[in-house]
């Protein structure tokens, strides 16, 4: 081992390093002149084996060219890192004033948090949810409700009829078919609540809309009476309106449930009409094969843009249907 020796591997190391474009080839060079398996490694390692006096001298010798390759090294790698976030700034800029596309996260819209809240609050009295589809049958959109064809009844709902006429089927005017639907394939005691979109030939005005929601309830059991029709009905309109709400049952008629009533509330000063109610129809309990000895029934049907509108103070359906975010938005997003 000569002292000179030890000055090449020294300058070496520097040139190699100060060679390095990058941080890649500063690794190779860094392997090759300070690692393991560099001369002066080797040298360190080999200090063991002189004599004493030699081991003192070449010791220090190389003890300064190990620092000095360390330094080398160091001052390199600064260089090499500062270019190479340099770089990386450049590359990956971001220029904060180029227009992006934005596009929103999506929503629920009022309608459907509202069906959700309804199905949720029943469901919370032991009530399951039943859907049936917007594509019903005559019979059991009418006839299974005992609207008979030519029943004067019939009209009380314009229909939209589906081509060919002779199909028999129509866009379900009311959730009630799915009372039906479901007393004949359940057997009592039966608690339910169907919410649905619901169609009519009315024109859009400030109440009502040619589609639009209702949500039916039917209760089937042995002993229920009107009491528990009307304790449910307030007990659901103190959910939705608040403890102060105002309700009244106005005497109505529906062929399906007798007797019947209007459930109003009031609103806006005036009374709006909520939904109809009743008990139900022996002769709809018995088309449905069930013993009107034994049990009886209410049912009631709601429209939830009334809903929405009475809570909301909603004075215009038009902004429930036309789809403006900025309507919707104010519900929030109810994911
Ligand atoms: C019915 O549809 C009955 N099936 C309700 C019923 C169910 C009675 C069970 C008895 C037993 P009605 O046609 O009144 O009833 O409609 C019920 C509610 O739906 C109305 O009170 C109103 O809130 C809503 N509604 C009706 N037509 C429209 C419309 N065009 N736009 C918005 N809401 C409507
Ligand atoms: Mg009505």
């Amino acid at each position: 081992m000569r002292v000179e020796e030890i000055s090449t591997w020294v300058q070496d190391a520097r040139k190699a390093f100060a060679s390095a474009t990058d941080l890649d080839s500063l690794k190779t060079a860094r392997l090759a002149h300070a690692g393991d398996k560099s001369p002066i490694a080797l040298a360190s390692r080999g200090l063991g084996a002189l004599s004493p006096e030699d081991k003192a001298s070449f010791g220090k010798v190389i003890g300064e060219a190990k620092a000095e390759i360390a330094q080398a090294l160091a001052d390199a790698t600064a260089v090499l890192e500062a270019e190479r976030d340099r770089k990386v700034l450049l590359e990956e800029v971001v220029d904060i004033t180029l227009p992006v596309n934005r596009s929103h996260r999506g929503g629920l819209h009022p309608i459907t948090i509202i069906k959700n809240e309804v199905s949720d609050f029943f469901i919370e009295q032991g009530f399951a949810v039943e859907e049936g589809p917007e594509l019903e049958s005559g019979w059991l959109n009418f006839d299974a409700l005992n609207i008979p064809a030519d029943h004067p009844a019939r009209t009380m709902q314009d229909t939209f009829f589906i081509e060919p006429v002779e199909s028999g089927m129509v866009l379900r005017t009311h959730t009630s078919p799915v009372q039906i639907r479901t007393m004949l394939t359940q057997e009592p005691p039966i608690y339910v609540v169907c919410p649905g979109r619901t169609f009519r030939a009315d024109e859009l005005d400030a109440t009502h809309s040619p589609v639009f929601h209702q949500v039916e309830g039917l209760v089937i059991d042995k002993g229920i009476t009107m009491a528990h029709l009307k304790g449910t009905l307030d007990n659901f309109a103190r959910h939705m309106f608040g403890p102060d709400v105002t309700t009244r049952l106005r005497p109505s008629f529906f062929p399906f449930t007798e007797p019947s009533a209007e459930v109003d509330i009031f609103f806006n000063n005036r009374w709006i009409e909520w939904g109809g109610c009743g008990m139900v129809n022996p002769k709809v309990l018995a088309t449905c094969g069930i013993d009107t000895d034994v049990y009886s029934g209410f049912a009631f049907g709601m429209g939830l843009e009334r809903t929405l509108m009475v809570r909301h103070g909603i004075t215009d359906m038009h902004d429930i249907v036309e789809g403006d975010l900025r309507f919707t938005r104010q519900f929030g997003v109810g994911l």
